[in-house]
């Protein structure tokens, strides 16, 4: 089976989150079950840079506005297509924002290409290379299926994974010329959502098959608290979508071999890497538990709960170690939380230390009012760092909670709290607290949860699954 992946980030050349770590790991963990994946990407200056043995395979005279190249070569291990357009994307930093922090104006056209090519490829092939599906993700490859329709594809087939609904990629309707798109499809059961031209629509409606992250995301999308307004497409499609577990990358979160931290294969290593995190960010000895976050600071993570409740991990003898980048306003605040002697606040982004913060900590927080799976839970799993988590998305479907029937069994492997509110966070908090206290129980939950499977084996069969069902 051969599959195009077509994505806007893949770790570590580009990466604003987990998209892009599940884009660099899908080829790998699909290739063992026979998947031949090969991964389109827009040929920003971190690609350029490091793509090896490329070779041209395509020309375009006008790809939205300039000359562009297509090239297919290597880098991080996988085997690229790569977009030469240097008007689009000769561009450094952040993949979507300028300098000034905004969105750059013209992404609704940037990611437009990224989807035409992909939908090029699929139709015309690339260098002899012919995919049998094109695998989307996420509203930059929104616009695949539209494109598809002028051209003539034959048997291909189309899949668009949901790794984040809040991101819908719209644009102003005065953009379907430049856009290169049909007007008579900007109406409601075409692109049209609330008036503007959407991407991510446009990939929801047209896709033979639509995949989510987690089960439970699944669920949460055909309703209108967790759908944002595509609720009714996401019902409309219900048969079409299914909802895949991702998994995280073993060779680069294993504690046995983890470069970045003392190693350890079970919990006895765990406390000389907790006293080097304690050391590293300044923090007093305390016989509570230290609570780990990693994260972008956004609404979705809900830090702003972690803030208002805080006093009772504090009073619990907990301490809290946070790294993340994001909001001003929550970034100032955690600095301004951070004066508690028992608080260590990192702002920015830094791979190295989120592996020593993983391993380090006895429990990581990730209280987010929804999460289409969340990879730092799954991380915590493996490094024996037992997950608080709200209760949604892939959030509910990975961690076992603490409840008294899954201590009963001895099954239990975390803490979920619902609903998503200070409050309830709060009581979590104690709760954490109470447990942490009680040893045997405490090393039992740790144990189970770095038993827990958390790569990708089962969830590339069912990817694979479903490509061999969609190809017949
Ligand atoms: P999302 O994609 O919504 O941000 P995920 O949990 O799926 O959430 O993925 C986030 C990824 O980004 C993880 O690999 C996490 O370790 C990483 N990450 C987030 N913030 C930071 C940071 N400040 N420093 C290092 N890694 C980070
Ligand atoms: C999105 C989601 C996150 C998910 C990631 C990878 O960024 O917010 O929950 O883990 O995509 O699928």
């Amino acid at each position: 089976i051969r599959v195009l992946s077509v994505a806007s980030e893949c770790a570590p050349l580009v990466k604003t989150g987990g998209l892009a770590d599940v884009v660099v790991a899908l080829p790998a963990a699909l290739a063992v079950q026979g998947v031949q994946m090969r991964t389109l990407l827009p040929g920003y200056p971190a690609v350029m840079a490091v793509l090896t043995g490329e070779t041209e395979v395509e020309r375009f005279d006008d790809l939205f506005g300039g000359p562009a190249r297509l090239l297919a070569g290597q880098a991080a291990g996988l085997d690229l297509l790569v977009i030469d357009a240097p008007h689009l994307f000769d561009r450094e930093g952040n993949p979507y924002l300028g300098p000034d922090g905004r969105d750059w104006p013209d992404n609704p056209e940037r990611f437009a290409a990224l989807s035409w090519v992909g939908a090029h490829v699929g139709a015309k092939g690339a260098g002899g290379w012919h995919p049998q599906i094109l695998h989307g993700h996420d509203w930059q490859a929104g616009f695949m299926t539209e494109y598809l329709r002028r051209m003539q594809a034959g048997d291909l087939r189309t899949v668009l994974t949901i790794h984040n609904i809040a991101f819908n990629g719209p644009a102003d309707p005065s953009r379907l010329h430049s856009l290169r798109l049909d007007p008579a499809r900007f109406h409601s059961d075409g692109f049209e959502y609330w008036g503007a031209i959407s991407a991510l629509k446009a990939g929801l409606i047209g896709a033979d098959r639509l995949t989510t992250v987690s089960p439970t995301y699944a669920e949460e999308l055909m309703t209108p608290e967790f759908g944002l307004g595509m609720d009714g497409v996401m019902r409309h499609r219900r048969d079409a979508l299914t909802g895949i577990l991702n998994g995280i990358d073993e060779s680069v979160w294993n504690p046995a071999t983890d470069p970045a931290i003392k190693t350890y294969r079970d919990l006895k290593g765990k406390p000389a890497n907790k006293s080097a995190l304690r050391a590293e960010m300044s923090l007093p000895g305390s016989d509570g538990p230290l609570c780990v976050i990693v994260s972008r600071m956004t609404e979705q993570k809900g830090l702003d709960l972690v803030l208002q409740a805080l006093p009772a991990l504090l009073k619990g003898g907990g301490q809290l170690a946070l790294l993340g980048s994001g909001d001003p306003a929550l970034q100032t605040a955690f600095e301004r939380a951070a004066k508690n002697p028992h608080v260590a606040v990192r702002i920015g982004y830094d791979e190295a230390l989120s592996h020593r913060m993983i391993a380090g900590g006895d429990a990581i927080l990730v209280p987010s009012r929804f999460e289409p799976c969340g990879l730092t839970q799954l991380y915590g799993l493996r490094y024996g760092t037992l997950p608080l988590v709200g209760l949604t998305g892939g959030l509910a479907d990975t961690v076992i909670n603490a409840s008294p029937a899954a201590l009963a069994q001895g099954v239990a492997t975390g803490i979920q709290f619902s609903p998503i509110t200070a409050e309830a966070l709060r009581n979590a908090l104690t709760r954490l607290c109470a447990l942490y206290r009680d040893r045997e129980t405490w090393s039992r939950m740790q144990a189970n949860a770095m038993a827990q499977p958390v790569g990708w084996d089962q969830s590339a069969r069912a990817y694979a699954d479903m490509y061999a069902e969609l190809i017949g």
